[in-house]
């Protein structure tokens, strides 16, 4: 089936929510934003959700180690979250929960879908169990060797090691996360999904899936290693139980995806459209995911879209790692940035960190974040070339032409160079190339400094003043491109920039189609400000600093612990740590 391109749905990871939101998470939902932003300029209709995965068993085991209930912490965090993309100006249409009714009920269908068409088979295990806990011990609450690389490892991956995935029942050498003593072995039911059947029908489906070649090239080579089957039950109470099996709820994997459906029947109802449309129809359904979760959005989730009779993802666009410092990301070893107290609390623009996530590299590609790095971009770019060209325009125009926009005709090179542009826009978003994009309209900006330069209009002015008019409404008509085409990137600020360009409506509104619409001669223009400022080198030196001495603490304390398991607590957030 073809998809339908009037119906399109695209989503986000769903963010574990135990703890802050950090640039890490950023790096996914900034481009996916940029990238809905942009197709709605395009004319099409989007429905963009995301919503917070509540279960699986870090949650559990941080809550109980705060002492608060697993409810509690997610529905803090889930708040959190909100109010983060907010602020940031991810604007997702609606923002779920994992943890709400209508996805238990999803997922008990989809589970019992699965079942029926016999997809879902029971299978004794020797699991890891505390004696003295009295209790079976599932993922996070087991920590013992790798039996690949017997290497220490956790339950449910081996993330010391050869970083395998582990299977419940596989770990060598339990021992209990919760009391610290040595596990035994005790034989239970659990379900699994028959994964190995869909090989044929996943090499067909990978061929053709859409995203980035990352996600789809990964994922045919594990296909065509091995399919084992998958573990979907586990020991514990929160999460959504699993049908008729008390004490039994299905593997986090299982119902955080079914999220995207659930999400999407919760809009659908409040917006009274038949949900169907995107899940049992052919809408377009585009994942954004992290390079991290590849496996789970193009070989687990598919199979059991296609066990259950859904709609198949059409593309997974998967981004790369995010490095801090040219240091890999780790919570633990401080090298994190947080978005809410590192960033937003310190009152840096949003706008500033949406340009450089998604201009520092190509998608796939790792981001590195430095303070100082960040600010070189802002001086140079955005305050040097895109801020510099839109104030130049606009004082002179303001100055020199009453405040109005000139009489002139509009040069035909520039309107060339901003369709070029355009089209080149266009063809990035497209191809989820997003730096390109962006790079796109830089060479635009870059353009229209030339421009002014080489006409020289302070000389002209004196002697010439209709040339004068112009060149001036050419570089207004392409400040104007310039606004809407970044308008994805930066929605705030290139609000502002149309106000001071006194355009009717907003920039949000306005299509791609209308940077080539022609400003209109005699138009008032608002006041010109300066959009951008420049970053001194005492805030860098600031900025730097808080994080620096994160990096200490987290050394200091490494040093200071014994094995302990408070390191299943990720670092709070400064807003949340009681200080030493
Ligand atoms: N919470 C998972 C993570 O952060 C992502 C879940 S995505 C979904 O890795 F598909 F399960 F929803
Ligand atoms: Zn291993």
């Amino acid at each position: 089936m073809s998809p339908d391109n009037d119906h399109i749905l695209v989503t986000c990871g769903l963010p574990y929510v135990n703890g802050p939101c950090h640039l890490g998470h950023l790096r996914t939902y900034v481009p996916a934003d940029m990238y809905v932003r942009g197709l709605r300029k395009m004319g099409k209709s989007i429905l963009f959700v995301c919503g917070s995965d509540s279960h699986g068993t870090p949650i559990v085991v941080n809550a109980e180690a705060q002492g608060i209930t697993p409810k509690a912490l997610v529905t803090k965090y889930h708040r959190h979250f909100d109010d983060v993309f907010k602020s940031t100006g991810v604007e997702f249409d609606y923002f779920g929960d994992t943890d709400n009714p209508s996805n238990h009920e999803r997922t008990q269908e989809i589970v019992r879908a699965l079942m029926e068409g016999g997809y879902i088979y029971p299978l004794e295990i020797e699991l890891a169990y505390c004696p003295a806990c009295e209790r079976f011990l599932p993922d996070r609450y087991v920590e013992g060797i790798c039996p690949y690389c017997a290497k220490p490892a956790r339950g449910d991956e081996c993330d010391q090691g050869c970083g395998r995935h582990l299977e419940p029942g596989e770990i060598r050498e339990a021992m209990c996360k919760i009391c610290g003593g040595k596990a035994d072995y005790r034989k239970q039911i659990h379900y699994f999904f028959r994964l190995s059947v869909f090989k044929d029908f996943l090499l067909s489906y990978l061929a053709t899936l859409g995203g980035t070649s990352s996600a789809r090239n990964y994922s045919l080579e594990w296909v065509k290693q091995e399919l084992k089957d998958w573990c979907i039950t586990r020991n514990m109470s929160w999460g959504v139980q699993f049908p008729g099996q008390n004490g039994l709820v299905v593997y986090v994997w299982v119902d955080a995806p079914i999220g995207y459906i659930s999400f999407t029947e919760e809009w659908c109802a409040q917006n009274n459209i038949d949900w169907r449309v995107y899940w049992k129809d052919k809408a377009r359904i585009i994942h954004f995911i992290g390079g991290d979760i590849v496996y789970h959005h193009c070989i687990f989730w598919p199979a059991m879209l296609k066990g259950a009779n859904y709609s198949l993802p059409n593309d997974v666009v998967a981004s790369g790692m995010l490095k801090i410092d040219d240091k890999k990301f780790s919570k633990s070893r401080g090298y994190v940035i947080w978005v809410k107290d590192d960033y937003l609390d310190k009152g840096l623009h949003p706008d500033l960190l949406r340009y450089y996530l998604a201009s520092y590299t190509s998608h796939t590609k790792e981001v590195n974040f430095a303070w100082n790095l960040f600010a070189d971009k802002v001086n140079s770019e955005l305050v040097g070339a895109f801020g510099n060209f839109l104030n130049r325009a606009l004082t002179f125009a303001t100055r020199n032409f009453d405040g109005r926009i000139p009489q002139g005709n509009i040069d035909p090179e520039v309107n060339e160079k901003i369709e070029a542009t355009l089209e080149e826009v266009i063809l990035s978003l497209q191809e989820y190339e997003f730096k390109r994009a962006v790079d796109s309209v830089m060479t635009l900006a870059d353009y229209g400094n030339t421009y002014f330069q080489a006409y020289e209009p302070w000389k002209l002015i004196k002697n010439n003043k209709q040339m004068a008019g112009s060149v001036l409404r050419s570089c207004l008509q392409i400040a104007k491109a310039l606004v809407i085409l970044m308008n994805p990137v930066m929605p705030t600020k290139m609000e502002e920039a149309w106000k001071q360009l006194g355009m009717e409506g907003t920039a949000r509104d306005a299509s791609f189609k209308d940077v080539l619409l022609p400003v209109l001669e005699g138009q008032q223009l608002g006041k010109p400000e300066i959009l951008f400022s420049r970053m001194e080198e005492a805030t860098v030196k600031d900025l730097d600093k808080i994080f620096q001495n994160r990096i200490k603490q987290a050394e200091a304390r490494e040093k200071g612990l014994k094995v302990d398991s408070t390191e299943l607590i990720p670092l709070i957030s400064s807003s949340d740590l009681i200080s030493e």
